[in-house]
């Protein structure tokens, strides 16, 4: 359609709205209501233009002006909203004309009037869409001299967002996002016409996804609590990111001042997180700045940890490893490691002569999809999908993709100015195709209640299930599943029926998607049980690696160089370890073998239990802090960039390996970003350092399976569930508002179970989870299957069932004192 804006013409596609064809013209206009990625709805009256446009006659033919002889522009008789106009063959757009500039003058004015002058402590001052646009189209005046309205001004929503109702412009953003992307409807407008406000309901947002809202809030009315009044927003130093939380890859933008960082928002990725993020994302950075960080080398002199340069850590660790065999030493790196850093691991091993090598946690089955492997847009797209895990705490971002999948709106095309302002194809209210969506878990989670199936099977049960319905699957008909046994009937967790109409569904879908996490991959079994099932069915599979990094990891082969050298066994077997943001002495009978090491090198960003056993603790980086190459879950290469931070004398893996190096007289591979991807560039035919954005997809030839099996403890029965978490449990209690938010780690379980074990809920309680002792707080839940309970996962604990020894259970906060 041929449009012509002030002086610019353009062919647009049919559905274009006119604001977006502004822009697209290079031209402008103010907005506050309309949002990428949400539906236009016209609130806000600030996106008003003249519009006209050529009309036919009852005979089909176009009225002609008749002194031009051309087709005669017909103009509205009101300025008409932008954003909920479409265009229209031969329209015509004004935007520059007094007529217009005195009604977008008029609006700015009449949207200032219950709005407080208080920018100079506004935490959006310098960044707010309504102080730039009242600069920009204001008149500079106000006819208004009566007082303004006057409302709550710190009103928490929750603990990690603060609202300020005075300067709420009341444009819906934030309402239409909660029911049109997460889809939690936990906000709305209270009261009406001068007096409306936000509010939510008692029980605050519940909603895994809250803090989007402060990015879009066009004013200071939304405000993130943890950088609240911390800085104004041209005082930030902005890098954009990767966020290493879990394996979507998601963009982020990390703020810092002064050393520090301030707070995390969504950055623009339209394959990956489109322009949101998930709050253990967003929250979950305050552990960077804690006082109590490792900021220098230290090695143990008679009996204690002292400072020391960087060169006598390394001649220290030198020297004490000479005396050793190869052999005998093991490295293992926490799987949010970057690939530069595992290819310096690597190295580092080459040059000690040892096969001792991994990275933790690592699953039992891989995390690279040996077959169709899908993308975060091939999910969004899906018309048919079938999860089988607790997606939106393993990797949240995938359930907001399965959402749009749900909403059945296709990614809209990029335009000349990014990302469409306003799609007319999305709606207010979004009717969710549900009878896409099949989830099946353990336990009642929440994807379940978007689901138009959910499949509850026993935990532990996922071969079974894959059985059962692979079954289903090869009877290849309608009455398949009524030909199951009683066994395989119990394995199902859903009806028969249900799963002979999943089968059928997934089978006869254009775009079939299946999304296996942590359970499936906890045990070898259930994974190739998934594996032939997707074969059967033909879908493309998702996999959810326990961490960001897993995938590339897996990648670039950083693991051992026999079965017996794993993690694990390298706990027990090596004489020295070298370990990297990995803290297992979390478990008292590895740390019976780690005190008896001969030599034991902690890398890390505090003073773990393992830290407290080492002989030299490295000060680490944080993953905000480097500068490296993450593999997303769809095997998309992304750049991770360091924000300047006050790490003190910290390094990543990258620059212990450099030092180590130097020590030893030898220039490794990975000695340092650059040569890691020298390495990289040669592996993987994709250059790290050119990699844009949006990063780039990468496709192992053939397949792609570790060089050797990774022995894992397979669990089949067990009285705990671990499970997967969107907070990093490791660090939560040095994140204070997620911590408060969150009332800490949760043990779940039923009445019943709450009774045996004669806890109540809310009870601080410690116990020992497969060997490991676990601090929680008592969640007494009816929603968990009797005789289990339900505890996050930490990196030395992995998904899955595991055996809690109720013995070592300790009740309340008194007990714990005493009991240390
Ligand atoms: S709080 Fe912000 S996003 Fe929500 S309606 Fe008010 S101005 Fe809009
Ligand atoms: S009416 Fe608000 S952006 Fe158009």
């Amino acid at each position: 359609m041929k449009v012509t804006v002030n002086d610019v013409s353009m062919d647009f596609p049919q559905g274009t709205s006119v604001i977006d064809a502004i822009f697209a013209a290079g031209y402008d206009v103010p907005y506050f209501c309309s949002q990428e990625y949400m539906s236009p709805i016209g609130a806000c009256r600030m996106c008003l233009a003249r519009i006209g446009a050529p009309r036919k006659d009852r005979e089909g033919n176009w009225i002609l002006d008749e002194e031009s002889g051309e087709p005669k522009i017909f103009y509205f008789p009101n300025m008409m909203a932008t954003c909920t106009t479409q265009v229209m063959e031969g329209m015509v757009v004004d935007t520059l004309s007094e007529d217009v500039k005195n009604i977008q003058g008029g609006m700015v004015e009449f949207t200032l009037i219950n709005h407080p002058l208080d920018c100079p402590v506004c935490d959006k001052g310098g960044a707010c869409e309504l102080q730039d646009r009242a600069y920009e189209y204001g008149t500079g005046l106000s006819r208004f001299d009566f007082d303004k309205r006057h409302q709550e001004k710190h009103h928490p929503l929750s603990e990690l967002i603060t609202l300020d109702r005075e300067r709420c412009i009341h444009c819906k953003r934030c309402v239409r996002y909660f029911e049109e992307v997460p889809g939690d409807s936990v906000l709305d407008f209270i009261e009406r016409g001068g007096h409306t406000y936000i509010g939510t309901l008692d029980d605050g947002l519940p909603s895994n996804f809250t803090g989007n809202i402060t990015d879009i809030c066009p004013v200071g009315a939304l405000l993130d609590t943890t950088s609240r009044f911390r800085g104004r927003n041209w005082e930030y130093q902005h890098t954009r990111s990767t966020g290493m939380d879990d394996a979507s890859g998601s963009a982020i933008m990390i703020d810092g001042r002064t050393g520090r960082i301030e707070r995390i928002k969504a950055a623009l990725h339209p394959d990956v997180n489109k322009t949101w993020i998930d709050d253990g994302t967003r929250f979950g950075h305050e552990y960077v700045n804690a006082e109590d960080r490792v900021r220098s080398p230290l090695i143990r002199r008679d009996g204690a940890l002292t400072p020391v340069t960087w060169e006598e850590a390394a001649a220290f660790i030198r020297d004490r490893l000479s005396g050793l065999s190869g052999k005998d030493i093991g490295i293992a790196l926490r799987a949010d490691a970057t690939l530069e850093e595992g290819i310096a691991a690597r190295a580092l091993a080459d040059a000690l002569g040892t096969g001792q090598l991994d990275h933790a946690p690592r699953p039992a089955a891989s995390v690279i999809p040996q077959q169709s492997p899908a993308t975060l847009t091939d999910l969004a797209t899906a018309d048919a999908i079938f999860v089988v895990g607790d997606v939106t705490e393993e990797v949240p971002i995938a359930d907001l993709r399965i959402k749009d999948a749900l909403k059945g709106v296709t990614p809209p095309a990029m335009m000349q100015h990014g990302v469409p302002i306003a799609d007319l194809r999305l709606k207010e209210h979004p009717v969710l195709q549900r009878e896409k969506l099949t989830v099946a878990a353990p336990y009642r989670v929440d994807l379940m209640k978007h689901a138009g199936r959910a499949m509850q099977y026993p935990a532990g049960g996922e071969a079974a299930l894959f059985q059962a319905l692979q079954a289903v699957a090869e009877a290849d008909d309608a009455e398949g599943g009524l030909r199951l046994d009683e066994a395989q009937r119990a394995g199902l967790g859903s009806s028969v029926e249900d799963a002979t109409a999943l089968v059928q569904r997934l089978r006869a879908a254009d775009n079939a998607v299946l999304v296996y996490g942590g359970f499936v991959l906890a045990s070898r079994e259930a994974a190739a049980a998934a594996a032939g099932f997707a074969k059967a069915v033909g879908a493309k599979v998702m996999i959810l690696g326990p961490m960001a990094n897993s995938y590339g990891l897996e990648l670039a082969g950083v693991g051992p160089s026999h079965a017996r050298y794993a993690y694990p066994d390298m706990l027990e077997g090596a004489r020295a370890l070298i370990l990297s943001n990995l803290d297992p002495a979390q478990d008292p009978d590895v740390r019976t073998q780690l005190e008896q090491k001969d030599f034991l090198v902690v890398h890390d960003l505090f003073i773990t239990e393992t830290a407290q056993l080492a002989d030299v603790v490295l000060p680490a980086k944080s993953v905000f802090e480097k500068d490296g190459t993450t593999v997303n879950l769809e095997g998309r290469f992304l750049g991770v960039h360091a924000a300047p931070i006050e790490g003190g004398e910290s390094e990543d893996f990258v620059g212990l390996v450099g030092a180590l190096g130097e020590a030893l007289g030898q220039r490794l591979e990975g000695r340092s970003v650059r040569s890691a991807r020298r390495v990289l560039r040669k592996r993987f035919e994709i250059d790290p350092a050119e990699l844009g954005p949006t990063g780039q997809l990468y496709r192992p030839k053939g397949r792609t399976t570790a060089k050797v099996t990774i022995r894992s403890s397979e669990a089949v029965d067990g009285n705990v569930l671990v499970t997967p978490s969107m907070l990093r449990i490791e660090y939560l209690h040095r994140n204070p508002h997620l911590n408060a938010l969150s009332g800490g780690p949760r043990l779940r379980m039923g009445p019943a179970d709450a009774a045996l074990n004669n806890v109540a809920d809310g009870a601080a309680v410690r116990l020992r989870v497969g060997g490991v002792v676990r601090r929680a707080t008592v969640c007494v839940d009816d929603k968990v299957p009797p005789g289990l309970m339900l505890l996050p996962t930490l990196p030395e604990q992995p998904i899955g069932l595991a055996r809690a020894d109720l013995s070592t259970l300790v009740r309340d906060e008194r007990e714990l004192e005493v009991a240390g």
